[in-house]
This record gives C-alpha cells, structure tokens and sequence, in this order.
C-alpha cells in the first residue's frame, strides 16, 4: 500500500519525504489555509516547493469551484500552471458539488472528471461517502478515488450519539445497529470499493483518506485500500511502541564501551 502525506505543510512533507516513507501529497482548500500562513505571501511559490519535494510522486490540488463549467476552467489552468514545474500534479474534483437542498447538479462532478481526464489531466475524485459514487467516479475516468473514512466514521458515531475525540479508534465492525446506507464504517467503506472494483476490473486506484489513527492504517492496509493519506502526526504514530522505547533504553544501557567501538 502506497502512504501519501495529508498536508499542505511544506516542512511535513519535506520530513516526511527525507525519512523515505512517501509516495504522495494530498492537499485541500482546508490544508492549504492552513499551511498558507507557513508559505507567506507568495502561495504559488509554495505550491511550487511542494511540488519540487515531491518530484515523481502524485500531489492533489483541489479546485474550489463547483459548477461544471468552473471546475473544468480551474481544473486545466491548475495543472497548466503548477504540473510543468515537477510533471506530478493530480486534480481533485468533488464527486458532486452541489449543495444541500439544492438539485439538478449532481453530475456536474463526474461530467467535469470526464472532459479532464479525457485531456489526460490526472483526477483524484474527492468527498466520496458510498461505494456508489466510487464506481461513477471510476467511470467518468477518474484515476484515483478517495473515500473519507474518518468522517463516515464521525456519521455513525453522531447518529449513535457516541462522544468522540476526532483521533479516537473506530472499529472496522461498526457499532451494532448503526450504519449509514449499508455501511457501517470508514474502513468498511472503503473494503466495499476494494471488492466491486476487483470484481469488476477497474483500475482506478483506492485512496483511503480522512484516516485519523495508525490502527486505522493499519486497518485500510488489510481491506486492501491502494492508498492511505494521513497527516503527520499519523506517520509517527505508526512508529511508536512502549516496548520498543522500553527496549531501545534497555539496549543503551547494556552496551559495553568495546562493542559501540566498533562502530567507529
Ligand atoms: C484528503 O484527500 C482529504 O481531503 C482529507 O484526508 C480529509 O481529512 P479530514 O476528514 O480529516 O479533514
């Protein structure tokens, strides 16, 4: 499984790129507010550093336009500014965009996807919550598609009326009773994606986002998600252990001053 980091913050990309764990960036409107203040004022020069630090791997830039004709405007004139500076830019284009209560739009997304991709722009298709979406996504040509685990997770604990804590684990198994549409939870979500585009042969790739925990990795990793972005502090997580730390000090304190000599 392929591990993206989910941050605009050139700093933690650049971390986490030199530790050598990374395949990808995935970036948001949100991401980028809040890595705009670490960039000054130049964001286009910003953009442009994380796009060099991540020389040969995918970075998702987002359009923040929702209508048919805006998305496709923004879509090409994003990847024909930023994807000649490192030739790795994929745009991420919503599902469908349109707002609740609101109708008469819902194929706006996937249309936009369609005329992108069929200029060869790379799509990562965003805010997908059913395996639905996913297969409608994966058709209109997107290449990657990217369920939000973490906040289908959130659905089901607010209906439960469960308090929570954004990081807390939640159980691939559910919470007995609750589920939204036949979905009992992030992960869930996104193994339901896995079979039907296993089962049907699509190639689009699985991007498990929204993963708020390293267990949670752990577990898109075993319902055979392609992909997993996650934030930094996930990353390290992902690394930590009590009895690794316990071992590491019993190990300093056991070497001989012949032995670390050696080394020399
Ligand atoms: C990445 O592609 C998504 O935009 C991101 O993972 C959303 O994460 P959040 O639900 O924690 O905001």
């Amino acid at each position: 499984m392929k591990i993206f980091i989910d941050s605009a913050k050139l700093t933690e990309i650049e971390e986490a790129y030199r530790c050598g764990v990374c395949d990808g960036v995935t970036t948001n409107p949100s991401l980028i507010k809040a890595a705009a203040s670490e960039g000054g004022s130049d964001l286009e020069e910003y953009i442009k550093k994380i796009l060099t630090t991540a020389r040969g791997t995918p970075v998702s830039l987002e359009v923040t336009e929702y209508t048919f004709e805006g998305m496709v405007a923004q879509g090409r004139k994003l990847y024909k500014k930023f994807n000649p500076v490192a030739e790795n830019v994929y745009i991420k284009i919503p599902v469908n965009p349109s707002f609740e209560g609101e109708g008469g739009r819902e194929f706006e997304g996937i249309s936009a996807i369609r005329v992108l991709a069929g200029d060869g722009i790379p799509i990562n298709c965003t805010l997908i919550f059913t395996p639905e979406q996913a297969l409608m996504a994966a058709k209109a040509g997107a290449r990657i598609v990217s369920p939000f685990a973490g906040r289908i997770d959130d659905l089901i604990r607010k209906r439960a009326e469960v308090k929570f804590e954004k990081a807390d684990y939640f159980p691939t198994e559910g919470l007995e009773g609750f589920d939204d549409d036949g979905v009992v939870s992030g992960i869930d979500l996104v193994a339901q994606i896995v079979e039907i585009f296993d089962s049907h042969g699509i190639e689009a790739e699985v991007l498990a986002a929204s993963l708020r925990g390293s267990r949670q990795v752990r577990d898109a990793a075993l319902a055979g998600a392609d992909i997993a972005t996650i934030p930094m502090y996930v990353m390290r997580d992902m690394l930590v252990h009590p009895k690794t730390r316990e071992g590491m000090r019993g190990f300093l304190e056991d070497t001989i001053p012949e032995y670390a000599a050696l080394g020399e």
